[in-house]
């Protein structure tokens, strides 16, 4: 193994590369390396100055995550950075890529940063439910001022380098190559007699950096990461920088730092960051296989979900063309991409100029001819089977034979659609979510037929959207009757009806919740609890938000319940036969006063419940928060057992990632599979018993939750034991 650090010299001045592939993260080994070259380099009386570099697409992308589960391991980053920071030289740090966390860290504790216009610099820490703990919330303040050193850990978010040199963070920009750039800055550097500059011998500038404004940040930084303590504990360590001396702020950085990252919280966070990317790694995909190459989409159906794709796709520089078979239809869907670019023109979040290059890829169409030449088609119309269909048999006759094909569908079966296009080895599952152009997750699905290329080419597209992808599967591995299953996919044809996250959503969590309403609970009381719980929204605010009509004809168009009705979903379907659609119409399961979004509680949806609960002989009483939070939360954990058992899901992780991108899941829980771990599958295991033996079948404890609980393994272990 070649050491992840080394030394060249060239005359008087020391160039220390770092070179830890893939990001250069700091472990222990290039901690090692570091420490034993500055305390090198600093006795040579020979050096003048020393610029430290990385090899590979990175300067440091942070500490090494891997490592945090391992406590501490000396020499620690603090010891490090101290000693490149008490060099006698001038020591000059050369930035590329991203330098992130413990790398900007590194470059703070350089006596001078240099970069390429292309390098970002950040410390987000906090994404990972922890703070900087290698100095930064004491040296950034030093450099930049309290205000904006706070602004820049609780946003979390890097910030390129001529911002960076804008704020002081950067001393210079390098335009051409970095390493020759790097050393001429040091030589001039050594030419001037500029010594050794250590920030942690900056005073700290506090100016506007008060109790108003650090409540303001504080409360936007809450808003985005929900139910994380890690942002007030970043305010506690900068606090401490504006009021103790640099080494007790050191320690009181560290002191919250070490406790912070054994904390449930952050253990969570680290857990999501890795199934993220272990999500695009799909098992038995060969990774020989090349994507396809897309430029041009087209998107069948204007509607709320295709118009956010084609937004999604011009985004990323894809051309769009947005195909609608009503010009009215059209006309509307354009008029709102129109409308939302104008209002992240607005919002500031994209320029006047692109925003004109962004509608300028999307061109609307009404023949269906449009597909002719494109690399993908995506259909986004309504959840018609027959439809879908329709479409799909009309496209062989066309020009677009290279072409992959997806659906957009939520929940019907892949393979009937992919047959009726005659190339279902080309047919994949794209399901976005909505606001498409907002939401990050996008569920792969994967058709009994569907090609590596076809596959390997979705993920690429993933990744060229910025969505996390994660591939489920269409239908099980083996047919479920054959297994005896009672519940689940088979009972709707043999796919899995609504995949993983609206299969998850639609028989655990909003069963339940539905449930609840009949048994005694309010819509606003169900809708509190889950939000203590930490989801972004509750179930009624979510389902009036999507509009009653999508769910109940959902329903319907599926017949799942052709053969036995079970009326938890009554309410919400009665709803919406009475056309209260949701917030659209002014009443769903709340009512809406003028035009406003904020739910208000609605005497006539109680007499509603209360009378369907008469009817259907259901007795109402008290219920609890706590057992709101059971009653939905655990069929989430109950499904995903059977989601996994039947190879629908490759992964717990995956789903988790599902969940927590996808359907407001609380990140800092880990998601639904995670948190059944960290409760323990064995009390997990026992609460679903009893909740089968009080309510009946759609309580029956998934037979994988019952042998992990019986043989005390967790669904990590599980999964980690089919690798
Ligand atoms: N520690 C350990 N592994 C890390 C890592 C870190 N800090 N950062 C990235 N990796 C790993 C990833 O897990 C991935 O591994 P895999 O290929 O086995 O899945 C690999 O490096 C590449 O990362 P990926 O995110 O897929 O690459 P990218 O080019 O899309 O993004 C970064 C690169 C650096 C921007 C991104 O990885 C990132 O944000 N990393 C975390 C940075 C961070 O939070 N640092 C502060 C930590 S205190």
């Amino acid at each position: 193994m070649p050491l992840p650090t080394s030394i060249r010299r060239e005359g008087s001045l020391a160039i220390v590369t770092i070179d830890n592939p893939p990001v250069n993260a700091m472990s222990a080994s290039v901690r090692a390396g570091l420490l034993a070259a500055m305390q090198s380099l600093s006795r040579d009386s020979s050096v003048e100055a020393v610029v430290i570099a990385c090899a590979g697409r990175t300067f440091v992308a942070g500490a090494d995550i891997r490592e945090f589960d391992s406590g501490v391991i000396e020499p620690t980053a603090r010891q490090v950075l101290n000693a490149v920071e008490r060099c006698p030289h001038p020591v000059v740090a050369a930035l590329h890529g991203t330098a992130l966390g413990a790398g900007a860290e590194l470059a703070l504790a350089c006596h001078y940063r240099c970069a390429v216009p292309g390098a970002r610099i950040g410390l987000p820490e906090l994404t990972l439910g922890i703070i900087p703990g290698a100095g930064g919330t004491q040296r950034l303040p030093r450099l930049i001022g309290a205000r904006r050193a706070l602004e820049l850990i609780l946003e979390a978010s890097p910030i390129g380098a001529t911002e960076a040199q804008r704020i002081g963070l950067i001393d210079r920009l390098i335009q051409d190559d970095l390493a020759t750039g790097a050393v001429a800055y040091a030589r001039e550097l050594i030419g001037e007699g500029a010594g050794p500059r250590p920030t942690s011998g900056l005073p700290v500038d506090s100016d506007g950096f008060d109790d108003a404004f650090i409540e303001q940040r504080l409360a936007a930084a809450h808003k985005r990461m929900r139910g994380q303590r890690a942002p007030d504990l970043a305010v506690e360590a900068v606090r401490a920088a504006t009021q103790l001396s640099f080494e007790e702020g050191l320690d009181r950085e560290a002191q919250i730092a070490l406790r912070q990252v054994k904390s449930a919280e952050a253990k969570a966070l680290r857990h999501l960051f890795f199934a993220e990317r272990a999500a695009a790694r799909v098992p038995g995909l060969s990774q020989s296989v090349p994507p396809l190459m897309i430029q041009r989409v087209a998107i069948i159906g204007a509607g709320t979900m295709g118009r956010g794709i084609a937004g999604t796709c011009a985004d990323a520089g894809l051309q769009v063309e947005l195909i609608e078979a009503d010009a009215q239809a059209l006309s509307n869907g354009l008029a709102a991409l129109r409308a939302i670019y104008e209002s992240a023109v607005g919002r500031e979040r994209i320029t006047a100029e692109q925003m004109t290059e962004r509608l300028a890829l999307i061109h609307g169409g009404l023949a269906l001819e449009a597909v002719n030449d494109v690399d993908l088609v995506i259909e986004a119309v309504p959840e018609d089977i027959e439809l879908k269909k329709r479409i799909f048999g009309r496209l062989g006759s066309l020009n677009c034979a290279g072409a992959l094909l997806a659906s957009n569908t939520s929940t019907l079966d892949l393979d009937e659609i992919a047959a009726a296009s005659g190339r279902p080895e080309s047919f994949v599952g794209l399901h976005f979510f909505s606001p498409a152009h907002v939401m990050r997750l996008l569920e792969i699905v994967r058709g009994r037929r569907t090609s590596d290329e076809a596959l390997v080419t979705a993920l690429a597209l993933a990744k060229r959207l910025r969505k996390v992808g994660v591939v489920v599967a269409n239908s099980a591995r083996e047919p479920l009757a054959a297994r005896g299953s009672e519940i689940g996919s088979g009972e709707r044809g043999g796919h899995s009806f609504g995949f993983v996250g609206n299969r998850m959503m639609l028989e655990g969590y909003l069963r339940e919740a539905d449930q609840l309403l009949l048994e005694g609970a309010a819509p606003d009381r169900i809708d509190r609890a889950l939000e203590r719980f930490g989801f972004a929204m509750g179930p009624f605010t979510m389902s009036d938000m999507a509009g009653l009509d999508v769910a109940l004809k959902s329903r319907e168009s599926s017949g799942i319940r052709a053969r036995r009705r079970p009326p938890y979903h009554e309410v919400a379907d009665e709803l919406a036969r009475r056309g209260r659609l949701g917030q659209k119409g002014g009443a769903g399961f709340y009512r809406y006063e003028g035009g406003a979004r904020t739910p208000l509680p609605d005497p006539e949806t109680t007499a509603l419940i209360e009378e369907l609960a008469r009817r259907l002989g259901i007795e109402r009483r008290t219920v609890n928060d706590e057992e709101i939070e059971v009653r939905c939360v655990y069929p989430l954990i109950n499904e995903g057992a059977k989601i996994l058992a039947e190879g629908i899901a490759y992964r717990p992780g995956d789903i988790d990632v599902i969940w927590t991108t996808g359907y407001g899941f609380p990140r800092v829980r880990g998601g639904p599979m995670f948190y059944a771990d960290s409760l323990g599958l064995a009390n997990v295991y026992e609460e679903i018993a009893r909740l089968y033996a009080r309510l009946g079948q759609y309580w029956q404890p998934a037979p994988l939750l019952k042998e992990l609980a019986e043989s005390g393994r967790s669904f990590a272990q599980w999964s980690n034991e089919r690798q």
